[in-house]
């Protein structure tokens, strides 16, 4: 059925399929009274936050907390929105996201469109979520390096009794210098204070894929080092030549980020050896894939593409192939 729904949407350009979602919001009114279950069985407390089932959606997919009610019903057990900015931005001009279904992937350089933080949590005041909901937090265009002290702080302020959990992206290839800032390790020391000053809550750093190991490692010796509750791996990758026909810009995520999110996961818990938590993310299809990150030490998978190519029933036959 879906097969012949994206045959239709694909014609068309995938942020206005993608805005469309907002239909759904003619649901909402009738979803905030009915309470979904999950197997018993997938349940998970980590860092101290109940999860219902340990497969969630990935930044990104509800950038401005406004598709809430939807989640549980398609059998997500979390959701992260975001990335939200502190200030409104509108992003990079769109076209910005392409397709590559041959390759089941997908190519974007948004640079963080977002309706800024006030607006956020008004949205996500008005809905009492049965799901854990993470957010992400990121940098407005061109902020200097010493102002991101105060952001995060007022940003991680701004959401704390609302959010279940935060993560902090500097990963994303679509904001410049961003990416630096994953390697400067003292930063990430001082970063990480600051947050966790502000909040009990559990507070996780996205990485890249496209990270060297050596790079990697320090990265995960800082975390480990600090309070920082663990990392999520990972963000899409600039390696935009694994697809030939891919222009030179932002990142690939799907199939073809799979190897390489799978290496990033193994290598993060080599170093970290459970001692902290591991969200793995990147090119997640079915359940055997999340059951073989479970094993290789994730706490928590998270996905995105696959919700574009297999359809919105991806999260429930996810949830039936690990029972
Ligand atoms: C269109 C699009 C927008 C995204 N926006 C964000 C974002 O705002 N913040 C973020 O941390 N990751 C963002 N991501 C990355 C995803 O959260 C995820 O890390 C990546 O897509 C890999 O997962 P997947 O292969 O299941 O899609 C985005 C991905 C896509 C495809």
């Amino acid at each position: 059925m879906y097969r012949v729904l994206r045959f239709f949407l694909f014609l068309l350009d995938p942020e206005s399929v993608h805005n469309s979602l907002r239909i759904v919001k003619l649901v909402f009114p009738i979803l905030r009274f009915m309470r979904p279950s999950f197997p018993k069985s997938l349940a998970r407390v980590v860092d101290g936050v109940v999860f219902p089932s340990p497969i969630g959606v990935a930044a990104g997919f509800d950038k401005n907390g406004e598709l809430l009610p939807i989640f549980p019903w398609l059998g997500f057990g979390f959701v992260e929105i975001g990335t939200v900015t502190l200030f409104p931005q509108r992003g990079k001009p769109r076209p910005r996201i392409l397709r590559y279904p041959r390759y089941r992937s997908l190519q974007n350089w948004m640079g963080f469109p977002s309706a800024g933080a006030n607006k956020v949590v008004e949205n996500l005041k008005s809905y009492s979520s049965p799901i854990p909901i993470g957010v992400n937090i990121g940098t407005n265009w061109d902020r200097p390096k010493k102002e991101l002290f105060l952001e995060h702080r007022i940003l991680v302020n701004k959401f704390k009794g609302i959010a279940d959990f935060f993560v902090i992206n500097f990963s994303s290839p679509n904001t410049r210098g961003l990416r630096d800032l994953l390697e400067d390790l003292n930063f990430l020391v001082e970063l990480f204070k600051v947050v966790k000053d502000s909040t009990y809550k559990p507070v996780y750093l996205k990485i890249s894929p496209d990270m060297k190991d050596d790079a990697l490692r320090e990265v995960v010796e800082v975390v480990l080092s600090s309070s920082c509750n663990g990392i999520v791996a990972t963000n899409t990758t600039s390696k935009t030549w694994l697809i030939p026909e891919a222009p030179a810009r932002g990142g690939l995520s799907g199939r073809v980020l799979r190897s390489m999110s799978l290496r990033s996961l193994e290598l993060v818990n080599r170093y970290i050896h459970n001692r902290k938590t591991v969200v793995s993310v990147g090119g997640i299809e079915d359940a055997e894939d999340v059951k073989s990150r479970l094993e290789k030490g994730a706490q928590l998978c998270e996905l995105f593409t696959s919700i574009v190519y297999e359809g919105p029933s991806v999260g429930r036959k996810i949830i039936r192939g690990l029972l």
